[in-house]
């Protein structure tokens, strides 16, 4: 077939030395006068970042890349961004020098409060940001809890609040969950990472479509456990190796017990209007641990654990099945456990790291909507995330 030749733009935001600079600012986010305000019929939208973690600092990358772009339509001008020790505001924007060191900081592994003694406010001075600017976007990228009274806040101001961090969205009772998404709410990020998980439920909902199950792979970090074991690695090995890349969440025991998953699967379902919370899901962990367990009963846990596992891939393997921990949601019941599966269906197929998500409806049954690509990862996570805010109740007016 004959295609035709399409240059596309460098949009590789990872790399600070790779975007050519237009306004003489780096990040592009020097102030109001400097991009006009409003001139050439160009808007621009105040964000308060909460988090300056891996995903925290590959966002604000990406928001400088689209900012450094002729004619973006919209600007993004961060006027705040948290750590858990404090926050550094300014109204005006922070200037482009001010994020990369603010990054840079983090990236040290130090704490903004400590660096920025005396300019850092604490969180509660968020209230006195959002008084007096218009339509912003409120970013959480961080794992905290009980930051919700900010959320309130902000969609009370008129202000969207966007979220990667899955844990306020199942902290909540089912209602609020469901308020704060009428209110202008959006999480696309908590489930699948960059991929359009969310949305597509949102889709087939807006179609109509009756929903008869939800069957889904949703843990990068479980799934490439589960191949290296596949592969003959041990299990304590396969956990090791999978923190080392990264895809495990910092404390591993939360993927391995089935709690990350779990979340996941509470914010899927309540997504489709289920009176769901993590206590109603039926939930087998990969393996059997305490909450709170420290390294070293982690990995006695794991020594334990291991010759069963392998006997149980093993056998699976010779069935010509593969091991797969699944989240499933039907009429019956809500399930998140290891199963064997079939190597040739899509949810033994998938590559190691991927999560793969099948749809079940009245018209996409046989076969069903699917789903599937990386679903961890900071740069796809951080894409989810400003894909949620161009997206916005604030930005698209
Ligand atoms: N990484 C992924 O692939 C991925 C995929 C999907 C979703 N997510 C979700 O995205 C979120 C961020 O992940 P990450 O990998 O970027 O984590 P991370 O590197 O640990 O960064 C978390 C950031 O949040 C900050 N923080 C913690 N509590 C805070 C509070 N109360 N107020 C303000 N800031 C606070 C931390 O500050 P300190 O440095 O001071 O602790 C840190 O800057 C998590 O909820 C994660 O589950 C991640």
């Amino acid at each position: 077939m004959a295609q035709n030749e399409v240059e596309f733009p460098d949009y590789k935001d990872g790399n600070d030395e790779g975007v050519e600079d237009r306004k003489g600012d780096r990040f592009g986010l020097s102030g109001q006068g400097e991009f006009g305000n409003g001139e050439n019929g160009e808007s621009e939208v105040p964000v308060v970042q909460l988090g300056a973690g891996t995903v925290g600092g590959e966002l604000v990358k990406k928001i400088k890349g689209w900012n450094n772009r002729e004619n973006p339509g919209t600007r993004y001008r961060y006027v705040g961004i948290a750590d858990s020790s404090g926050l550094i505001a300014d109204k005006d924007g922070l200037s482009g020098e001010e994020l990369a060191r603010i990054l840079k900081v983090k990236a040290s592994g130090d704490e903004l409060a400590e660096v920025y003694a005396g300019k850092a406010k604490n969180i509660g001075f968020l209230e006195h940001l959002l008084e007096g600017l218009d339509r912003g976007v409120l970013v959480d990228v961080t794992d905290a809890d009980k930051l919700e009274d900010h959320y309130r806040r902000a969609l009370d101001r008129g202000w969207s609040v966007v979220l990667a961090n899955k844990i306020p969205l199942t902290g909540v009772e089912p209602e609020e969950f469901w308020r704060f998404k009428n209110a202008g709410l959006s999480y696309e990020a908590t489930v699948g990472a960059g991929l359009p998980v969310i949305s597509t439920l949102d889709h087939l909902k807006r179609h109509g479509e009756e929903f008869r199950e939800i069957a889904a792979i949703l843990s990068g970090s479980l799934s490439f456990i589960l191949a290296r074991v596949e592969a003959g690695v041990s299990l304590k090995q396969a956990v090791i190796e999978a923190k080392e890349k990264g895809f495990t969440e910092p404390n591993p025991a939360e993927d391995l017990l089935g709690n990350d998953v779990a979340r996941k699967t509470v914010i899927l379902g309540r997504s489709l209007g289920l009176d769901l919370s993590l206590d109603d899901i039926t939930l087998e962990p990969l393996v059997e641990l305490e909450e709170d367990v420290s390294q070293e009963e982690l990995e006695e846990g794991l020594e334990t654990a291991g010759p069963n596992f392998r006997k149980r891939a093993e056998s699976a393997g010779a069935d010509g099945n593969r091991l797969r921990y699944v989240a499933r949601i039907d009429e019956r019941e809500v399930t998140v456990g290891l199963e064997e599966v079939d190597r040739e269906e899509p949810l033994g197929r998938g590559d190691s790291t991927a999560n793969v998500v099948l749809f079940r409806t009245n018209n996409y049954d046989h076969p069903p909507l699917i789903v599937q690509g990386p679903g961890a990862g900071s740069e796809v996570t951080a894409g989810g995330v400003f894909s949620d805010i161009k997206c916005c109740r604030s930005t698209c007016k």
